[in-house]
């Protein structure tokens, strides 16, 4: 059947691809044309909230911007592994100014009050990162009846973000951005089975699916906020729980080659704090430092925009029923 084919023509692409530049050697080759000034910077004063701050990308990037003096506000789910983490940044970085709030980001009315909560009570908030992030194989509903890799990836992103562009906005020098995965690229954008109710439930192309739907809410956004800088962007392969627990044998099979947590959140810093990422335009998808296509060669990802207006349409609407919750 053409779709199979069309399926495993991407699959193919994007392993060889990734074999090439999402390894530790893909970091160390790509990382010879970093610009090591870039990060030379001072971010006292700035505010960033990191959500699943707790372990991997997401803590990788807390103890860095510490490094730099930001004030951190962590957003995690787990209490204990929260106070650790944020326990080894002040240890490691002696900066105090690191605060945890417990959110599950899979239940949108929380990640709502959590968002009207903190706009009310905090006067600026510079940078916004969405790292937190899930990869379920099977088929589970949130309280809300919402399919959860859907709920933490896209909507709980979405209605975080959207909640907050207000407080970004009144912030000098806003960003926000999203870890999205080069998985995505094995998937066009699709809004007709939100929920994944329809097929065969495959967890890993469903989180794919999540993941591309961050890199279109990153793209429409960066259209509809001119004055707030977007990007979605690809760690590469890191070595972080996530990866060990949703593909075990994947994480076996790769262990020698996969990046450090660091290496995955580099991008994700220098986006968050340099001013080259800035001098780019707003919305685009970035690899190692650098914007990179959205679409594998050939492969029938591009959607229309009406199709993609569709999508942000259905994500306003779902946004809207749990507001009048
Ligand atoms: N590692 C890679 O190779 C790779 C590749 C592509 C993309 N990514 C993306 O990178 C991001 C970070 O992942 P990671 O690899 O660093 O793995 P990780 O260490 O497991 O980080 C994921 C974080 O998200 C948190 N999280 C998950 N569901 C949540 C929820 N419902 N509410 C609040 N927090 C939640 C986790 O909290 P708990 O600790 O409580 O589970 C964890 O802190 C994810 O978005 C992932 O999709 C990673």
């Amino acid at each position: 059947e053409d779709w199979l084919a069309m399926s495993v023509y991407r699959n193919i692409v994007w392993f060889l691809k990734g074999i090439n530049e999402y390894t530790r050697n893909g970091f160390q080759a790509a990382s010879k044309q970093f610009v090591d000034k870039d990060m030379e910077v001072a971010v006292a004063g700035r505010t960033f909230m990191i959500t699943g701050a707790g372990s991997g990308i997401g803590k990788a990037t807390a103890l860095a911007i510490a490094k730099k003096g930001g004030t951190i506000h962590m957003v995690c789910r787990n209490k204990e592994k929260a106070e650790k983490a944020k326990a080894d940044i002040v240890k490691e970085t002696g900066n105090k100014e690191i605060y945890v709030h417990l959110l599950d980001m899979s239940e949108m009315q929380k990640v709502l009050e959590f968002a009207e909560g903190f706009k009310k009570k905090y006067k600026q908030l510079n940078v916004l990162i969405n790292n937190a992030g899930c990869m379920l194989k099977q088929r589970e509903v949130n309280s809300e009846g919402l399919e959860r890799n859907f709920a933490t990836n896209t909507l709980g992103v979405y209605i975080l973000t959207k909640s907050l562009i207000p407080l970004l906005e009144k912030s000098s020098d806003p960003r926000v951005i999203t870890v999205s995965s080069g998985g995505m690229l094995v998937q066009k954008l699709q809004s007709d089975d939100l929920q994944s109710e329809n097929d065969h439930f495959d967890g890993t192309m469903v989180y794919a699916q999540t993941k591309r739907q961050q890199v279109v809410m990153t793209e429409q956004w960066a259209k509809a906020h001119p004055n707030i800088h977007f990007s979605a962007m690809h760690p590469g392969w890191a070595d972080t729980p996530a990866i060990a627990m949703a593909m075990p044998e994947f994480h076996h099979a790769m262990r020698e080659k996969l990046r450090s947590a660091d290496q995955g959140a580099d991008t994700v810093v220098w986006l968050s704090v340099s001013q080259a990422a800035v001098t780019l335009p707003s919305g685009c998808f970035f690899q190692d430092r650098r914007p990179v296509s959205t679409h594998l060669p050939f492969a029938w990802t591009h959607t229309s925009p009406e199709q993609e207006q569709k999508f942000m349409t259905r994500l306003e609407e779902l946004s809207k029923s749990i507001q009048a919750r």
